[in-house]
């Protein structure tokens, strides 16, 4: 079998595949599109100076026909459905960047075009694979901690300094326009893949915008809260976005029946405890857990980013080990549809939502028309605003998105 021909949508996020790719001994990049000129010439260079021929194009429709047996998505957030499920029906595989999807029809048909096309489908959901969250998971899995009671994930992240370099001036960038509970898969993610649980339920609160998110374009609130219910009764707080402080925090803690693992904000240790025959006497150890691969050492993401495409190429390659370590479609989605239906629960008070399990042929109706979300272009006529909840909605003025379009261009920091 002659190398697998893999092509990477979006070259900004997407360098950090195309790096790994270009060293891969089983796959080679051939083909990049960044709209952006810039953007895909670097990608283009780091390709010549690696000694390998890619083709590099400006529009997607070019791409489309490119040679290439899978795809990498590394494009806007909100489009990896729309365009992997073009990809997906001409028979190319997929990795997809998060989240997975803008609403919940595409939820829907993005699963169904994965079982119909019987291609592959995995989620680069890179904080699942730390050193201490994969190990939080094959620690829960073997037992260790008893059952899932309840679990804190953290992404607090205060992007507001490099706003220009990561949204460069666009008024309608997905990141200014997502409603708040949309990127909840950071947080969230790595306490599925964890226990293996599936939500059942969410309920969801969003912080008011900051004005110094305000003053760089954003239009959501700055952060978000979701309370998700598990198919065993357990249940998570995941909160993430933008909140002052520095650096930011990424952390994880799971309560089970048995004890509790927590992550250390700080050093890539994990805390375990475990309670012994006595109520509330038991041990506790500290330590950093060691890569499962040593080549992970020095990726980006705590060694994260490594994973997710190694995982990819050897679930191509058919290895059993590549397949079971990746996020498929459904779990792909489970990260993602609470910060939709958050988004519901928000507009109505704080209520619960059910979240529905999509393995479920029957659960699917329902959700089939429903494009309910903060994108218009996703949402057609149920679009709602992401600002349709603050209390200061006032329109924000087309100078602030030259002032940062500017800030963009001559490197400077928001
Ligand atoms: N997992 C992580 O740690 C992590 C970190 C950063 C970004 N991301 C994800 O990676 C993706 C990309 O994020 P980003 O930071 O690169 O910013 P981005 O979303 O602004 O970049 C997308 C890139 O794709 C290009 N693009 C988008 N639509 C296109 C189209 N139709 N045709 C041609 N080019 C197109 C843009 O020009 C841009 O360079 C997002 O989904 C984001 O959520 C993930």
């Amino acid at each position: 079998m002659g190398k697998l021909k893999i092509g990477v949508f979006g070259a900004h996020r997407g360098m950090t595949m195309i790096h790994q790719l270009l060293g891969n001994p089983h796959a080679c990049v051939t083909a990049i599109c960044d709209k952006h000129k810039p953007t895909l010439d670097m990608a283009g260079q780091a390709a010549k100076d690696a000694g390998v021929k890619v083709e590099l194009y400006e529009r997607f429709d070019d791409f489309f026909n490119a040679d290439m047996d899978a795809v990498v998505m590394a494009n806007y957030a909100h489009e990896h459905a729309k365009f992997g499920i073009r990809l997906l029906e001409s028979g190319r595989h997929i990795m997809s960047e998060v989240l997975t999807c803008a609403n919940m029809a595409e939820a829907v048909q993005l699963i169904e075009t994965v079982e119909k096309t019987g291609l592959v489908y995995t989620y680069a959901e890179n904080y699942c694979f730390f050193n201490t969250t994969y190990e939080m998971k094959r620690r829960y899995q073997a037992g260790d901690i008893g059952e899932f009671i309840y679990g804190e994930g953290e992404y607090v992240h205060d992007c507001s300094s490099i706003w220009p370099q990561i949204t460069y001036g666009e008024r309608d960038h997905w990141r200014n326009r997502h409603n708040a509970t949309f990127y909840c898969t950071h947080s969230l993610g790595p306490l599925l893949y964890t226990t293996g649980l599936r939500p059942v339920k969410v309920q969801a609160g969003e912080g008011r915008l900051m004005d110094c998110m305000r003053k760089l374009g954003s239009r959501c609130g700055s952060f978000a809260i979701e309370v998700v219910t598990l198919e065993n009764g357990g249940i998570c707080k995941s909160i993430h976005g933008e909140l002052k402080r520095e650096p930011g925090s990424i952390n994880y803690e799971v309560y089970g029946t048995k004890g509790s693992m927590e992550t250390d904000r700080w050093d890539g240790q994990l805390h375990v405890y475990r309670e012994g025959d006595r109520n509330c006497v038991g041990e506790h150890v500290k330590y950093a857990p060691e890569f499962t691969i040593k080549d992970a050492a020095g990726a980006g993401h705590g060694g994260g980013d490594f994973f997710t495409t190694h995982y990819f190429i050897e679930a191509l390659r058919g290895n059993e080990e590549g397949m079971k370590n990746s996020i498929d479609v459904y779990q792909a989605v489970d990260m993602c549809i609470p910060g939709i239906l958050g988004f519901r629960s928000i507009l109505n008070g704080g209520n619960a939502v059910e979240v529905p399990n999509l393995r479920l042929k029957e659960e699917r109706d329902k959700y089939r028309n429903d494009t309910f979300c903060a994108f218009a272009e996703s949402a057609g006529d149920q679009w709602v605003d992401a600002m349709a909840m603050q209390p200061d909605k006032s329109e924000t003025p087309d100078e602030v998105y030259e002032m940062v379009r500017q800030k963009w261009e001559k490197g400077e920091p928001g």
